[in-house]
């Protein structure tokens, strides 16, 4: 895809980018002119994607509070604002109300939950200080249908749907141009939702004789799908929603076939 310098200049923070969807968005974003600073737990991977896309990769835990601070201060020092953050970061854990523990529950939460706030808060005051920014928060449908082998992950995508509209709300109060959404993908082909099939269903997508073909057979979307989405909320074409929750999944939420 070619760019047209929809995001040209903008300084944007992308978490969780070395692979599936927080890789598709660092390339979109890049590709339409961004300057992105990346990061994540695997370090390898993520220096990888950050060359490929001309950005700054920074090792982080999302839910680690201090690692917060010094990442929007690094950011700000190298580029000088803050445009943009894409709470991406997440894991998944496939277990149920008879079957879930309580490490995993609390893991799940720290991960999307924590991660997701101490990247809002750490980012609100850089962006305001910048003249507005947009904040991404990656939710999931799972925020809006019930999905019986994710509770944990379920609660803690509708903790994000929730406290992105309290942000929402407290920066047009401010009037300080920030805004905040919610983007809510259904099954996208990544890492995350390969190992969900694989232990849910049996199914390896990746071995099947075409991936592809199987993909869309299966209704799983793909990354750049997402990624254009927060392509357009990272841009100024965006700038009149505020607290939206944005799905992306082909409509796999919004009722039920005739049969
Ligand atoms: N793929 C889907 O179908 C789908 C659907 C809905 C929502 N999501 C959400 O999209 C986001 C990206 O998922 P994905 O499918 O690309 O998964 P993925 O497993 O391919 O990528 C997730 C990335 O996050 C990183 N990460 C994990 N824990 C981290 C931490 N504590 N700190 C920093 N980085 C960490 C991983 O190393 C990995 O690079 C997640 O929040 C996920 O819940 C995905």
């Amino acid at each position: 895809m070619s760019g047209q310098n929809r995001v040209a200049g903008k300084v944007i923070i992308i978490t969780g980018a070395a692979s599936g969807l927080g890789k598709a968005d660092a390339q979109r974003l890049a590709e339409e002119g961004a300057r992105l600073v990346l990061t994540d737990i695997n370090a390898e991977a993520g220096q990888r994607v950050a060359d490929s896309c001309d950005a700054l990769f920074v090792e982080q835990d999302v839910s680690s509070e201090a690692g917060w601070h010094e990442l929007v201060a690094t950011t700000v020092e190298q580029f000088g604002r803050l445009d943009g953050l894409v709470n991406n970061a997440g894991i998944a854990h496939v277990a149920n109300i008879a079957t879930e523990t309580t490490e995993q529950w609390h893991k799940i939460l720290r991960v999307h939950l924590d991660g997701t706030f101490f990247g809002c808060r750490a980012a609100v005051p850089e962006m305001a200080k910048s003249g507005g920014g947009s904040i991404i928060n990656m939710s999931s449908t799972a925020a809006l249908v019930g999905i019986s082998p994710y509770l944990a992950y379920s609660a803690a995508k509708g903790g994000i749907r929730a406290m992105t509209k309290s942000i929402a709300m407290y920066c047009r109060e401010q009037k300080n141009n920030i805004r905040c959404n919610s983007v809510h993908p259904g099954s996208i082909s990544t890492p995350m939702v390969h190992n969900a099939l694989e232990t849910l269903s049996g199914i390896k997508l990746m071995e099947q004789d075409d991936p592809e073909a199987a993909r869309k057979a299966m209704g799983i979307g793909e990354p750049l799908d997402v990624a254009n989405m927060v392509l357009f909320l990272a841009s100024d074409e965006s700038k009149h929603i505020n607290g939206a929750e944005l799905v992306v999944d082909n409509g796999d939420t919004i009722g039920q076939s005739a049969r």
